[in-house]
């Protein structure tokens, strides 16, 4: 296939992989339970998980720094040639339509090409994004873990001259102020549902 087929095609894959891991997801967290304690635990335990990691301005960020807030959480690496550049800047358009309704709400981008992307790098790269956004990466286990927690897709790509590329999981993840599973924003999903599903996770209580 013509070589600027491939990003779009590769694209595709990751969003197919990702639509079927969110499919598995709700039917894991709708599944009949015997007690609402278990229904709880298996919301809690679905998607995502505890982190500590470090942000684009070198200071430690967790999971418990954000507790009573919703966040929108995605997962990417700064060289990407398209689906987090574009993922970014929707976000950053969704924050400035949400207005005084984004006050809580955080959006996290955790690098998942932690080896090159340094806080440095990752200062630098979201500064062209909201200021809101905030940027994390750390040591590789670290940030594989939470990936993982997260039911993330993420795969290698030998490029040219020993270069490396990454295929990804490209939904974002909205996560309640519970810490619970919330749902997903998928890539190239129209704006205004975007824009909804922000406004409705900031809302949550
Ligand atoms: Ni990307």
């Amino acid at each position: 296939m013509p070589p600027n087929l491939r990003p779009r095609v590769r694209v595709l894959a990751v969003t197919v992989v990702a639509a079927a891991l969110a499919v598995a997801a709700v039917i894991f967290v709708l599944r009949p339970s015997n007690t609402p304690a278990d229904d709880a635990a298996a919301r809690s335990v679905a998607i995502g998980g505890p982190f500590s990691l470090t942000t684009q301005n070198g200071t430690p960020l967790s999971d418990a720094d954000l507790k009573g807030r919703p966040f929108a959480i995605f997962f990417g690496f700064t060289h990407c040639p398209e689906v987090c550049p574009t993922t970014l800047w929707e976000l950053s358009e969704a924050l400035k339509a949400l207005g005084p309704d984004a006050r809580d709400l955080a959006v996290l981008f955790v690098s998942l090409d932690p080896a090159r992307d340094t806080p440095e790098a990752l200062k630098s790269y979201i500064a062209s994004f909201d200021g809101r956004i905030i940027g994390l990466t750390g040591g590789e286990a670290d940030v594989a873990t939470l990936a993982k927690a997260y039911r993330v897709y993420w795969q290698k790509v030998p490029g040219e001259g020993g270069d490396y590329t990454l295929d990804h999981t490209t939904a974002v993840y909205l996560m309640d102020r519970t810490g619970g599973f919330s749902g997903l924003i998928s890539y190239e999903e129209a704006a205004d549902t975007r824009i909804a599903k922000l406004r409705a996770l900031a809302a949550k209580s």
